[in-house]
């Protein structure tokens, strides 16, 4: 089909109200808008003011109500315990509305957090929906992070209630979530009231009594509870999301433009129909589980498959192809570390070959940049386009990509294609001017930002004009750094700031050094992160230990290593720690991290005209070769 894409796309940004009021039409609401898009504060613009909806009524009842209550909701497919569960709408929509009962029997009520500290398991997309029933803020952390971390993100969102569960399944561990709640909560100043504990065969947690509360037993005793009006100005969630420092910034999304937004993605720019099935092989606790395991599909009236396993290893690298036969899924969206490890169990594609493949039409890869090498592997052995699009957790949703939806534009390895329809997308030079195309600068949208963007940081105006508004005034700094060429593709290349991509995981070296030089041997350190094959990137740790110490380095590095495992998470395990003598540094005494990643990664580099003692990268590169770490280097 011929491409609407340009017409589409000048129309969103020469008539933004008028393009996302007809989008809004596809949704219920409690009440109509009085105005598209509040300018009345900027920098802080609000899509959809004084208009009233329910997100979960939209993603669910609104399905039943339209005579869809038989159609599949959710299926739940878990390889780690040998599961499959399916929900139509109509079951979904009773079983959220009794959990949305029994967390308001605990005292919940609108604008109160909830947290969400749970697995891949179908009750986690209920909490989420349970909450936005009755107008309660959710909050989903991420089951790969440590009790430190959980406790950071309890302290800033402060919730009445917390919902967990009993353990988690990675490949064949179980890990025991309850001690890493008590442990959090603990270590927390804040003390929710309640915490409602889904108890798994796997592994049974012990209950406080008064405080911790069995699901099902709470469940039995619960009254559904109906969907609530909220503004759509009102937060649906809170995502807590990696930032330049240790502490996490907490990213507000509301009801109104978020439901919108993602509802409108669905069809123009996934290009799907309401019934087909659709799979985000992501986790709840990160934005592409918030916005394409739950929210976008449900909104949409397709079946989303939530999948509790790995890419490869639950039992191999067939079991996407098993689900796509299984469920007749139609789209998959996954991140290219999983495409790499598929790619590196199954090169030549048997497994593939070996599952009816047919109703799968597309391939949608985010979350990190995509090698332009696996993604000719996944068309070659696929036979199918394969797109890949640039988002963040701030944004919700695809900022840059190919509009399956709206006719697909031809694609350009390297590149995510083109701004998507909303997004007013410059790359800046440091002054803030456009630059020409080909030119590498700061990847920044012009406000006000498309709707479901997040309008600011939970309790943290100041901070969000700080991390975001501040360098390029009018501007979004999206952190990273990439060009436009002369056909207007967009190329993503890299993070401005010392945020990393692990296995499509988004961590900060920023907070890894909090913890590396909390240890007491260490008198100074740096995290950097460097290239791997499969995890696109791995973080590596340098520490400089006080004088005197005589702990042996060994011991040191093997402390470290399990300091960031236990405060941060597994998910953001050192590759490894080495001990030198002194942090390469320019004259100001800057860390020249970005020096010491391009020697590991073989990269050309110069010596920095600033740098304070040439020697002391010599040492550095010897260190890394030492340890197997440093690719050739080629010095300019
Ligand atoms: N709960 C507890 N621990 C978790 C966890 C969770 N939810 N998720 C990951 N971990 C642990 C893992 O068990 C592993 O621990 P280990 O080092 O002790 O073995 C560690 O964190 C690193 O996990 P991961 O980064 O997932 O690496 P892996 O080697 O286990 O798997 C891939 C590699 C590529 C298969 C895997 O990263 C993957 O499936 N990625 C898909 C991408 C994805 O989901 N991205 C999300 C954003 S779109
Ligand atoms: P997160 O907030 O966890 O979704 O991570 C967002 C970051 O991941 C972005 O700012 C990019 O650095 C990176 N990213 C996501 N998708 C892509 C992509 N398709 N190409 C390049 N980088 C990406």
């Amino acid at each position: 089909m011929p491409s609407s894409y340009d017409e589409v796309y000048r129309r969103s940004l020469s008539d933004p109200e008028g393009f996302w009021a007809e989008a809004a039409e596809a949704l219920d609401w409690d009440k109509r808008w009085d105005k598209v898009l509040d300018q009345s504060r900027p920098p802080f613009y609000r899509w959809f003011a004084g208009g009233r909806l329910n997100t979960c009524h939209n993603a669910l009842d609104r399905h039943v109500l339209n005579g869809n209550g038989e159609r599949v909701a959710l299926i739940y497919d878990s390889p780690v315990t040998n599961t499959v569960k399916r929900f139509t709408y109509a079951e979904l929509t009773r079983e959220v509305a009794t959990l949305a009962g029994a967390i308001r029997a605990q005292g919940v009520e609108q604008g109160d957090r909830v947290i969400i500290y749970m697995p891949m398991v179908p009750e986690a997309a209920m909490a989420m929906l349970a909450c936005a029933r009755i107008g309660a803020i959710h909050s989903v952390v991420f089951g790969g992070f440590a009790a430190p971390e959980l406790a950071a993100r309890i302290d800033d969102a402060k919730p009445k209630l917390i919902l967990s569960a009993s353990c988690g399944i990675e490949v064949n561990r179980v890990i025991a979530y309850k001690p890493l709640l008590d442990q959090a909560i603990a270590m927390a100043t804040h003390k929710p009231k309640a915490a409602l504990v889904l108890q798994r065969p796997q592994c049974l947690a012990t209950l406080a009594p008064g405080h911790d509360l069995d699901w099902h037993e709470t469940l039995a005793q619960a009254q559904p509870a109906d969907c609530v009006a909220v503004a759509a100005t009102d937060p649906l969630y809170i995502l807590y999301t990696s930032g330049t420092t240790g502490v996490p910034k907490g990213i507000v999304r509301d009801n109104g433009g978020h439901a919108v937004a993602l509802n409108w993605t669905m069809r123009y720019f996934y290009g799907m129909e309401p019934g087909q099935v659709y799979m985000a092989g992501s986790d709840v606790g990160w934005v592409v589980g918030h916005s394409y395991i739950v929210y976008g599909p449900l909104l949409y009236g397709l079946t989303s498959v939530m999948f509790e396993g790995k890419p490869v290893g639950t039992p191999d690298a067939g079991v996407y192809w098993r689900m796509v036969q299984d469920h007749k899924i139609n789209a998959i969206f996954t991140a290219p570390t999983a495409f790499r490890a598929i790619r590196r169990d199954d090169p030549d594609g048997v497994l593939i070959d070996k599952y009816d493949r047919s109703s799968l039409a597309t391939l949608f890869l985010a979350g990190e940049r995509c090698d332009p090498a696996t993604i000719a592997w996944a068309e070659a052995k696929l036979k199918i386009p394969v797109i890949d699009h640039w988002w963040q957790t701030e944004s919700g949703w695809v900022m840059a990509g190919n509009c399956v939806g709206l006719g697909r534009l031809p694609v350009k390895h390297g590149s995510v294609t083109k701004p998507v329809p909303g997004w007013d997308l410059h790359v800046l030079g440091p002054d803030g001017g456009d630059l020409e195309a080909g030119e590498i600068g700061a990847i920044a949208m012009k406000l006000p930002l498309a709707p479901g963007a997040s309008p600011t940081l939970w309790n943290a105006d100041q901070r969000f004009i700080d991390a975001y508004l501040r360098e390029f005034p009018g501007y979004y700094a999206t952190a990273d750094a990439g060009y436009i060429d002369e056909d207007g593709y967009v190329y993503v290349m890299t993070r401005t700031d010392d945020v990393i991509n692990v296995a499509g995981h988004r961590l900060s070296t920023g907070a890894m050094e909090e913890v590396v030089a909390a240890h007491p041997d260490v008198a100074e350190c740096a995290v950097i992160g460097i290239s791997d094959q499969l995890k696109g990137q791995v973080p590596l740790g340098f520490v400089v230990l006080k004088s005197g110490t005589n702990t042996p380095h060994e011991v040191v590095t093997r402390e470290v290593l399990v300091l960031v495992r236990e405060r941060i998470g597994a998910v953001a395990g050192l590759r490894a720690a080495l001990v030198v003598e002194r942090l390469p540094k320019t004259r100001s005494g800057k860390i020249l991290r970005g020096t010491m990643r391009r020697i590991a990664d073989g990269d050309k580099w110069s010596m920095p005209a600033t740098i304070d003692d040439p020697v002391i990268l010599e040492e550095i590169t010897g260190r890394l070769r030492e340890a197997g770490l440093a690719k050739p280097v080629a010095e300019a």
